[in-house]
């Protein structure tokens, strides 16, 4: 079976920088489904569908032609249905959209076998809310990045500005309350830790830090 090593966790948990630096220091793929997620949410937007409106996101959820093109030394292109998403996929207001459409059963059902499919060897890094709790529950490793709402808001206003978005740490702060409450008591693949996932703090750590301890537990596992 090919390894999954699942790192779930909020937004601003630093589970995608960890994340990417972890599948390449063990030469691995990487998913990162939020931008999946992101993805439906902007092409959704493009089509003037609401955010709940469950068939037709389910509709275009199931036939979305996702591609990521990997670009050098960042982070790669993503085009949906043929269109680039550029920038816009990490903005605020797609990030809402994104945790909107996440609720919806049926749409989280229509991208689960794309999730899946990006099982490849040598082995894969899967970053989202769910990957060791639903989408890879045989992961050989799982882990559960946390951080407090006022360290998450500082990483994603430091990530947000220099991209160019106009941006308030209180908003920030704010927006990430809301975003956890509405990620934590969704019906469906709720954002919670699996029950074999080892949960991480990293307010406290570099994240260096975090990537070593990462890579540690990875190479005490295999
Ligand atoms: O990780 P992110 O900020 O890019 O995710 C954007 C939104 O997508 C997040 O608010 C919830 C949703 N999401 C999800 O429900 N399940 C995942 N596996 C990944 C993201």
């Amino acid at each position: 079976m090919i390894p999954v090593l699942a790192i779930d966790g909020p937004s601003g948990s630093g589970k995608g920088a960890v994340g990417m630096a972890v599948a390449e220091r063990l030469g691995w793929h990487y998913l990162d489904s939020g931008a999946v997620y992101r993805a439906l949410g902007l092409a959704a937007g493009w089509q003037g569908i609401a955010c709940d409106d469950e068939a037709k996101l389910r509709d275009l959820a199931a036939g979305l032609d996702l591609r990521f093109v990997a670009a050098d030394g960042g982070e790669p292109a993503v085009f949906a249905n043929g269109r680039e998403c550029g920038a816009l996929l990490r903005s605020p207001e797609t990030a809402n959209a994104a945790s909107r459409l996440a609720a919806l059963g049926s749409v989280r059902e229509a991208l689960l076998d794309r999730q899946r499919a990006a099982r490849s060897a040598p082995g894969l890094v899967a970053d989202g809310r769910d990957m060791g709790s639903y989408v890879f529950p045989d992961a050989f490793l799982k882990v559960f990045l946390t951080a407090s709402a006022e360290v998450r808001a500082q990483r994603r206003y430091d990530q947000l500005k220099a991209k160019g978005f106009g941006v308030t740490l209180s908003q920030l702060i704010q927006e990430i309350r809301e975003r956890d409450e509405r990620d934590a008591r969704r019906a469906v693949a709720p954002l919670k830790p699996a029950e074999d996932a080892v949960v991480l703090d990293s307010s406290a750590l570099g994240l260096q830090e975090v990537i070593d301890r990462v890579l540690a537990m990875a190479k005490s596992r295999q």
